[in-house]
């Protein structure tokens, strides 16, 4: 029998999803309007007032932001009842607030928990990505090959031509060198303006979005999250952090983290069990968004644990609040 302050990722699971659901509810009436900070505002509050319902110890290690820059879910909040099991919290209350703004495809409302101690405190600068999805050999492509050598890798792996591989990259001028290396082996891409979260979830079901791969810089805080998710759906992701100054080292030790040159594994960006919930705010590949008929809404989420490997898709129906 389980005791009150275990880990009880099967129970705790349908309380995240209300958590996600209501974050992306809240941003119902925002979506398409130009507006990011009220889009991401009304979702902090809603993520916010859902957590604090929940029978948890638990605190935010991936959050809105530094305390000083962040007034609600930063890094180091106590969030929960304070009745449960201790636990870690990253979330991004709304991951793609421009995406949002623009209706724009992806945005998603996420959140991952596990035990305390179960997730790497990734401070607020770049991370250099790489992911696949499930079925490889470990290390079939790695952050040292160069982006050319991972698709003939990841194509002689799969069996098809390099033609035959799709990969997702955030499009930014950091990226060109990459994209064009790409391009030349005659791989297709995926760009996205934002969302690499959902970049790197794509992954995990080449089938369904169309992507093989994923790769480039982003938000480090943003791939702990995908590390979570990928852990329950299954594929391979490593991350290199990238620092451009001191200031931005100094973050790094201020979350404990000593080794600049570290390349994280999945596992090593999230060590224990973890349950992920993630509700579509904008239409996208993996989740359709929001939809509003009048005096409703509804809302779709993906819930899943990485100690069964289970993914449940809910459909949640509601009067518009
Ligand atoms: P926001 O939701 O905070 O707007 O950020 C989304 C995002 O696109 C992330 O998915 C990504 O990791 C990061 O921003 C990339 O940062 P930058 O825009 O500086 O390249």
């Amino acid at each position: 029998m389980s005791h009150p302050a275990d880990f009880n990722d099967r129970m705790l699971s349908l309380g995240l999803a209300r958590v996600s659901e209501a974050a992306a509810i809240a941003c119902a009436r925002l979506i398409g309007r130009g507006d990011e900070k009220a889009a991401d505002q009304a979702a902090v509050d809603a993520m916010r007032t859902q957590l604090n319902k929940l029978d948890i110890k638990g605190v935010v290690v991936i959050g809105e932001g530094e305390r000083d820059e962040a007034p609600m879910l930063y890094i180091g909040e106590e969030v929960g009842t304070g009745d449960g099991p201790a636990v870690d919290i990253a979330l991004d209350p709304l991951e793609g607030t421009t995406l949002t703004a623009k209706d724009m495809p992806n945005a998603l409302a996420v959140i991952a928990m596990g035990p305390r101690g179960s997730m790497l405190h990734a401070p607020d600068v770049y991370m250099d990505k790489l992911a696949i999805g499930p079925g490889f050999r470990r290390g079939v492509v790695t952050l040292d090959m160069s982006p050319s050598e991972r698709v003939s890798a990841l194509a002689a792996a799969k069996g098809c031509s390099t033609q035959d591989i799709t990969v997702c990259v955030l499009e930014r001028p950091r990226h060109e060198a990459m994209i064009a290396e790409i391009r030349a082996t005659g791989a297709a891409i995926r760009l996205i303006t934002d969302g690499d979260v959902a970049g790197v979830m794509h992954c995990a079901d080449p089938i369904l979005t169309g992507i093989d791969m994923y790769m480039g810089a982003g938000g480090a805080p943003e791939g702990v999250l995908a590390a979570a998710a990928l852990k329950c759906m299954g594929g391979q992701m490593f991350g290199k952090l990238l620092f451009r100054n001191d200031d931005e080292k100094g973050r790094a030790r201020k979350a404990g983290i000593t080794n600049f040159d570290r390349v994280y594994t999945r596992d090593d960006l999230v060590t224990g069990d973890v349950i992920f919930a993630a509700t579509g705010v904008t239409d996208g590949s993996l989740l359709p968004g929001i939809k509003r008929e009048v005096g409703y809404v509804t809302a779709e989420t993906i819930l899943m644990r990485s100690k069964t490997g289970s993914v449940r898709r809910m459909s949640y129906r509601n009067p518009m609040p």
